[in-house]
């Protein structure tokens, strides 16, 4: 039997025996793009190479990326969708495009050696072509001569046959998918590649990103053509052990086990298997997101990782288990996953005792807002915005279990009358779970912005007292706090952060004014200004630098001159994941 380890080892080795080379696999939260909360692709990390910047490691590249896709957590209690999964990826950046991409996909999937799938069972999507780019007949005519018969070649449109941009611009393009038929019952005549239900899975995606999505959605041609694959490792590892779904594989099993075995369950009714699913899937997911420093909160990535514990909370409750549970889930998981991702372990401590915080947080409003819930569906047989917005503030409901209490128990949600109240309450949009501000700034209020201006100097005094090497790896402000992530090998020591405060505190003193300047990124590199998102700047930067203390690319806004910050204080240092360490500090 294949397993997931061997799959994720056989797909590296076939593409470097092609020459290509292997790259890491990046942080879920994504280092160089605020407009995205997590990693939903292994090509996300890829956008500048993909748009022409020379990769370091060359044409061909090949990866395991984990990636976390907020789109799909709703999905999750299905056969094959996850929110959080491990995908496989091959690249050409502008080296091979479609006729060896596929002959290689075909050779790894059918050939003995590698995953020896029977081509019987595969069929083929292309793009059916639109006024942006023409039907891809190539692709069809590759497979075709690799001995796909015509009937098992679907065109289809935009919506299942393109991909990207991530995002609504960068590198994007046509793709051909490759589905395998599970053999279960098809759920209509018409049914085929890109229905749900659950007969053809999709385990491999080849993208032909050879066009750029501009501001103005035009599809221009990028200058190299590139190909972008993905292949699900557990959607994958599934079929190949004829599994006609996820939780059956050593990846989930020993998890829906545990599950079972603390509700008492043997034989499982539709609804119990649904939650079994929804609570490993998401105790997965959120274990990963707590090992990146992530914890639940009402915000942004946060807030995904309070709904996700939440959501497995109420499932476990449907099940009859109140108590505490999802931490043990949690201990697996990282037993699972050690040898490939070892900050799990470093991480265990964290990641417990936040399962455990959240588990108090909610069990304690769960059965009252459920009662709650109940009493409001007998009396108006729907849910106005007023009232979800109450079992949301009240009883910490995330809107999506608001919604998901509707439909097991037919009752309509005002959801848009939620956002309202929501927006009247907060201020902030709960969009802004799914999607983040452009400018990389949550808001322009006088304190983010002094903040915003101190993360400059936090930044460069981090430099001088640890060392060069020191690098901007995230940053995220809000009106109370900033938080500055950083490589940096060790545990900073107070005496070091003593000595980062005072420098800070020394050049708000100084009272100097912020300049800036525009030009182009070359230029401010050769300044020797530090930049974080090298590839998201058009030709025009913009340099705010701080005396001949900080200089720094960056669209702004900040302070006029520092002594308009106030005192800074560092409040924590932690590290988040190997090798990344965390400030957290506020002016006072
Ligand atoms: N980026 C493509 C996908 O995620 C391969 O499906």
């Amino acid at each position: 039997m294949i397993t997931s380890e061997t799959l994720k080892k056989k797909y590296i080795e076939f593409f470097l025996e092609h020459n290509h080379k292997r790259i890491a696999n990046a942080p879920l939260i994504p280092e160089n793009d605020p407009t995205a909360l997590f990693i939903s692709a292994g090509m996300h990390p890829l956008v500048p190479y993909l748009l022409g910047q020379p990769h370091p490691s060359g044409k061909r590249l090949v990866n395991v990326q984990k990636c976390l896709r907020t789109s799909d957590v709703d999905e999750v209690g299905d056969s094959f969708h996850l929110s959080f999964f491990e995908m496989l990826g091959n690249w050409s950046l502008g080296d091979y495009f479609k006729e060896e991409s596929i002959k290689m996909s075909y050779e790894f999937l059918t050939r003995d050696k590698w995953l020896n799938i029977d081509p019987d069972k595969l069929s083929f999507t292309v793009f059916a072509g639109d006024e942006d780019s023409p039907r891809d007949m190539d692709s069809a005519k590759v497979w075709m001569e690799l001995g796909v018969p015509e009937e098992r070649i679907y065109y289809l449109p935009k919506e299942d046959n393109w991909w990207g941009p991530i995002g609504s611009t960068g590198p994007c393009g046509p793709d051909t998918e490759i589905f395998f038929d599970t053999g279960i019952q098809a759920c209509s005549p018409d049914c085929q590649p890109g229905c749900n239900c659950g007969k053809y899975c999709e385990i491999w995606n080849n993208v032909f990103m050879e066009y750029n999505r501009t501001p103005d959605g035009k599809y221009e041609l990028l200058e190299q053509k590139n190909v972008d694959t993905g292949m699900g490792v557990e959607r994958t590892t599934a079929i190949l052990q004829g599994k006609d779904n996820v939780y059956e594989t050593e990846i989930f099993a020993p998890l829906v086990e545990a599950v079972k075995s603390l509700a008492g369950l043997e034989e499982l009714e539709p609804s119990q298997v649904k939650s079994i699913r929804i609570i490993v899937e998401h105790a997965r997911a959120a274990t990963f997101l707590l090992a990146e420093g992530i914890v639940p909160l009402n915000t942004e990535q946060g807030y995904v990782l309070r709904r996700m514990i939440r959501k497995a909370i109420r499932h476990g409750k449907l099940l009859g288990v109140d108590d505490e549970f999802l931490s043990g889930l949690a201990e697996k998981v990282i037993e699972t996953y050690s040898e490939d991702y070892p900050y799990l372990k470093e991480n265990e401590e964290t990641i417990i005792s936040e399962l455990k915080k959240e588990h108090k947080k909610f069990s304690n409003t769960l059965q009252k807002g459920l009662n709650r819930f109940n009493r409001m569906a007998r009396k108006n047989k729907k849910i106005s915005g007023k009232d979800a917005f109450l079992l949301y503030q009240s009883f910490g409901f995330p809107i999506e279990i608001i919604i998901e209490l509707g439909e097991e128990n037919d009752i309509p949600i005002d959801v848009d009358g939620f956002n309202a109240e929501f927006e009247k309450h907060q201020k902030v949009s709960r969009a802004g779970a799914d999607k983040r501000f452009g400018s990389g700034l949550a808001d322009h209020s006088e304190k983010t912005v002094r903040l915003h201006t101190a993360t400059h100097l936090l930044n460069e005094a981090l430099r001088k007292v640890l060392g060069d090497q020191v690098e901007q790896r995230g940053s995220n402000i809000t009106p109370e706090r900033l938080r500055f992530d950083f490589n940096f090998h060790r545990k900073v020591t107070k005496d070091e952060l003593k000595q980062v405060e005072d420098l800070v505190n020394e050049q708000i003193k100084k009272a100097i004014p912020i300049e800036k300047c525009e030009t182009t990124f070359e230029k401010a590199k050769e300044m020797g200004a530090q930049a974080v998102f090298e590839q998201r700047y058009g030709d025009k930067i913009t340099v705010y630098s701080i005396g001949d203390f900080s200089m720094e690319v960056c669209s702004g806004p900040h302070v006029k001159n520092t002594k308009e910050i106030g005192h800074f204080r560092i409040k924590k240092e932690e590290g988040i994941s190997a090798g990344v360490r965390r400030i957290r500090a506020v002016v006072e």
